[in-house]
């Protein structure tokens, strides 16, 4: 047998092909997890554009992996089936032609049972690729790509299975544990203070981070407050009694406008019974916990409010700085804890990781010196930096290894299907 010369740069290699894998196993594991509660009627269905079946995610996120990495570096991959690119592909304009979008609900076939053998058939070809020693920089970096996408679907399938199951009129409870937590408890908001100064926004560092996070800058803030913790549902039913939804004085025009096409009285999932607020969570149907952070409300809902309760939202730099000098990292809910609803504050939490994203005031637009990459790739994040915001901070169906301080969301100002909230912020005028 040939001896090996010792090489610590194999060595090295090795071990970080070997860490690569185990994290491939782990997410791909995650996501058939978040599916292992469902029937199978449950796969197919998209009952609004936006929310996709949980088959299409599964398969989805497996032609990832074919597309962006085996074609390219497993020598003699063959597809698992191919039909299933024209299928699969989601809106990668550099990648061919594909089924739209509107009819993802109308794909009976593959089965479920066919796409599980194409994730089954994907895992072996990606495992027999890291166990290769001579994965490259930019191998690995695709890998951390694929990784982090798939665990976006992640979060997107928890919001869609709530989606589909919660406008079932049976309303199925996804998961009966945990049981549900009151939260008895009530935390008064407290505000705290910001100074004027500049500030490091954006990912320094080696570690991932998706492309619109690049190009760090500073960014000049006036002096501001941050509120401590989400606004609750107690605190949201006010604005709804007094007359939020009504007066057009707390609302853009765009808002207003969305507001009298459809009859949006509450947040998304609230239902009144008997004069008393129930909402479906995915632990089942029970009544609106008051102390509990708002959820599931729009953009146009959350600065209305702002205005409401006359203060403001933040805009997302306010909202990194603050983390930058308080911290981030004291979260309640994330999809790992498995509540898969927003917590209530607990004392020294601030709530700015986990529970629900929290809506800024700021449009999605490139950092200085973002530059969009050629092809596929700078298809990812790019071409939708337009009539987006921003949102910031996680919510109970992000994964916790996904998050990061600098991690931007993103969504048009009308979508409420996401776990998504309101922290509240105020200027501090000079005297
Ligand atoms: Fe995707």
């Amino acid at each position: 047998m040939e001896q090996q010369a010792y090489s610590p740069t194999a060595e090295l290699h090795e071990g970080k092909a070997a860490k690569l894998l185990a994290r491939y196993e782990t997410v791909r594991a995650q996501t058939e997890a978040i599916c292992a509660p469902l029937h199978v009627e449950d796969f197919v269905v998209q009952p609004i554009v936006d929310v996709s079946p949980p088959k299409w995610h599964l398969a989805h996120t497996t032609w990832f992996w074919e597309a962006f990495i085996l074609e390219k570096y497993f020598s003699e991959y063959h597809l698992f089936n191919e039909h299933f690119p024209f299928l699969f592909n989601s809106y990668y304009e550099s990648l061919g032609e594909r089924w739209q979008r509107t009819e993802r609900g109308n794909l009976t076939r593959p089965t479920v049972e066919e796409v599980y053998a194409y994730r089954a058939y994907v895992n072996k070809h990606m495992e027999r690729l890291l166990r290769t020693n001579n994965i490259s920089d930019e191998l690995v970096q695709l890998v951390e790509l694929g990784l982090n996408h798939e665990q976006q679907h992640q979060e997107l399938l928890v919001t869609d299975i709530k989606y589909i199951l919660g406008h079932n009129p049976l309303y199925p409870a996804y998961s009966k544990q945990p049981e549900q937590v009151q939260c008895g408890v009530s935390h008064p908001m407290l505000f705290l203070e910001m100074p004027e100064g500049l500030y490091d926004i954006g990912h320094q560092g080696k570690d991932f981070c998706f492309d619109n996070e690049l190009g760090a800058h500073k960014v000049y803030l006036h002096a501001y407050r941050i509120a401590d913790r989400l606004v609750t549902n107690g605190e949201y039913l006010e604005f709804m009694t007094s007359g939020g939804y009504t007066d057009p004085d707390h609302w853009h025009m765009d808002g207003w406008e969305w507001l009298k096409q459809q009859p949006i009285k509450a947040p998304l999932y609230w239902h009144k019974e008997n004069g008393r607020w129930y909402n479906y969570t995915l632990a089942g149907y029970r009544p609106v916990d008051n102390n509990e952070p708002v959820t599931h409300i729009s953009f146009y809902e959350a600065a209305a409010y702002a205005r409401w309760a006359g203060k403001r939202l933040l805009t997302e730099f306010e909202w990194e700085a603050a983390c930058r000098i308080y911290g981030y990292m004291d979260s309640s809910s994330l999809l790992d804890g498995g509540m898969f609803h927003p917590q209530c504050k607990r004392e020294s939490s601030k709530q700015l990781l986990g529970d629900a994203w929290e809506w800024t005031n700021s449009a999605y637009l490139p950092y200085p010196y973002y530059t969009q990459a050629k092809g596929a790739l700078g298809e990812y994040n790019g071409k939708f930096m337009i009539n987006q915001m921003i949102l910031r901070g996680g919510s109970c169906a992000t994964p916790e290894s996904h998050m990061r301080l600098t991690y931007r969301n993103f969504f048009q100002p009308d979508k409420r299907w996401q776990f998504t909230g309101i922290r509240l912020g105020e200027s501090i005028k000079n005297d």
